[in-house]
């Protein structure tokens, strides 16, 4: 039927090619110049981060053709068998973008561009500079446009999505101060938190890196992700004495990416959270699984320990929370929550742990066996915050939020100390010096930003600028 509307694509290629070369062909679609555009205006601002609402995250090729929980988005040369059309038309409900549905004109050409193949030249709109998908990222959850700012609504011109880079989507501060690891597309970069230089690209990760962790001895670094649909990954490299890098080991188990990760202090352990609905764990000498965990019902978002390595937690997009005995994985606790969860971290005792919640609350929960009806305190942060993190000492606890803003509280989260407004884009994610006196902030602008917790002031700002060199961007797409 929809052929009625658009009759000059042709249902045999072989026809199609052979008219083509008699009669004047329309063009074909570019992608970065035509398609990506219009999903970074108006899909972007909600299909994007580890609790992306169905599932489907626009932040990557592989993403956007994989689709979410009802499976493949895009299948090229069939616009008829991808779902991404169905919900543009309204045939699959809710329509999309959610009460303002697309143009029938724009619908016909993303149709298009997926009949002729759906390549992807690039996923930076309109020059093929950086990996992932940029340009208007408003909060999650809100229509876009809502955000504002000139550079980042519905109105950002492409000249001004060119400029940008891939997402800093992961911060870890290592534990003997020296290092910030920073992820990107495919990439971690090193840099010394005194001078704000780069001093290593690591690359290994397949896709984006979702989130980074240092052994607490600190010899070696993690980073995960993974392919949409198709497997998690961690990436996991020795810490060299000096000098060079080896490439890193990767582990593959998830059948889904991998939203978080985090090392248990005091055993050679870690747990990873994925979007696949378990969190699983680790035993970090061989590289294997000790335990599944699979007590949530929809994709597990974060996945903490306890500074003293008893209590394992978990959050997840079913709107709970769980708490498990790490030694005997024994389940000892649930926490409900009124939304989605997006973030959670143990407190420097480890008596509190943090959940951040797409209802906007950041909730301080007692660690304990035996069911807790309510919070010990809640925050109502305006946004939904994305990323939180307690410095080594326990004396420092930060966050970093969807309306771009980073705040620092005292170690017990019942003193909110500092708002740190400098950072122009969504913050994806925070780490805290051992010390607690300076943060460090990931953004969706590319950069890395460095502030004093004491007295507020921004430090420095690191562009890390597009993806480096030895990272290939996927051409011609799957
Ligand atoms: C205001 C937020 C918002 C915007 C903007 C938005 N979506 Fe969605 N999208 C959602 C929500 C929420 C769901 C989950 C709906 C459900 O399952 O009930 C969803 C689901 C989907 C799904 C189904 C995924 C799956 O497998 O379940 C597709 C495909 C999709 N959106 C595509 C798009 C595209 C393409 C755009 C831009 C043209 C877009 N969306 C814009 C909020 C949004």
């Amino acid at each position: 039927m929809k052929a009625v509307f658009f009759p000059y694509l042709c249902a045999s290629a072989f026809i199609c090619g052979s008219l083509v070369s008699v009669a004047a062909a329309p063009p074909r679609i570019q992608f970065s110049r035509q398609v990506l555009p219009v999903l970074n205006r108006e899909c972007l601002g909600c299909h994007k981060g580890s609790a992306a609402p169905g599932g489907y995250s626009l932040e990557s090729a592989e993403r956007l053709f994989a689709g979410g929980r009802h499976g493949r988005a895009v299948v090229p040369g069939k616009s008829g068998e991808s779902s991404l059309i169905k919900y543009l038309t309204g045939e699959l409900k809710p329509q999309m973008p959610p009460g303002k549905p697309l143009p029938l004109d724009t619908v016909a050409l993303i149709r298009r561009w997926i009949d002729e193949g759906a390549k992807i030249d690039g996923m930076t709109a309109p020059t093929e500079q950086g990996g992932i998908l940029r340009g208007a990222m408003p909060m999650k959850g809100l229509p876009a446009g809502r955000a504002g700012g000139a550079a980042h609504g519905p109105g950002a011109s492409l000249p001004d999505a060119a400029k940008q880079s891939a997402p800093v989507t992961a911060v870890a501060w290592s534990p003997d101060g020296k290092w910030v690891a920073a992820g990107g597309y495919r990439a971690v970069r090193l840099l010394d938190p005194e001078s704000g230089s780069v001093l290593h690209t690591l690359a290994g990760p397949s896709n984006q890196v979702l989130s980074l962790a240092w052994s607490p001895d600190g010899k070696r670094l993690a980073a995960a992700g993974g392919q949409p649909g198709v497997a998690g990954e961690v990436s996991l490299w020795d810490v060299p004495p000096s000098g060079a890098w080896g490439p890193p080991r990767v582990l593959k188990e998830h059948r889904e990416t991998i939203s978080s990760i985090a090392w248990r202090p005091g055993a050679a352990e870690f747990a990873t959270a994925s979007l696949d609905k378990t969190a699983l764990v680790w035993d970090a000498a061989a590289g294997t699984v000790k335990r599944t965990l699979k007590d949530h019902v929809d994709a597990v978002t974060a996945v903490a320990y306890s500074p003293d390595g008893k209590w394992l937690a978990t959050a997840s997009s079913d709107r709970t929370a769980k708490l498990y005995q790490a030694d005997s994985g024994a389940k000892v606790n649930s926490f409900n929550h009124g939304d989605g969860l997006t973030a959670l971290a143990f407190s420097g005792k480890g008596d509190l742990l943090v959940t951040a919640c797409l209802d906007k609350q950041v909730r301080v929960w007692p660690v304990k066996v035996g069911t807790v009806e309510n919070p010990l305190r809640g925050h109502g942060e305006g946004e939904a915050v994305d990323a939180m993190a307690f410095s080594a000492d326990g004396g420092t606890f930060a966050w970093g939020a969807i309306n771009r803003k980073v705040r620092i509280w005292n170690g017990e989260v019942s003193n909110h100390k500092r708002e740190l407004n400098d950072c122009p884009d969504w913050v994806y994610g925070v780490a805290l010096s051992p010390d607690g006196k300076r943060v460090a902030a990931g953004a969706g602008d590319g950069k890395l930003y460095f502030w004093n917790t004491e007295d507020g002031k921004l430090l420095r700002t690191v562009p890390l600028g597009p993806v480096a060199a030895a990272v290939v961007l996927p051409a011609g797409g799957p």
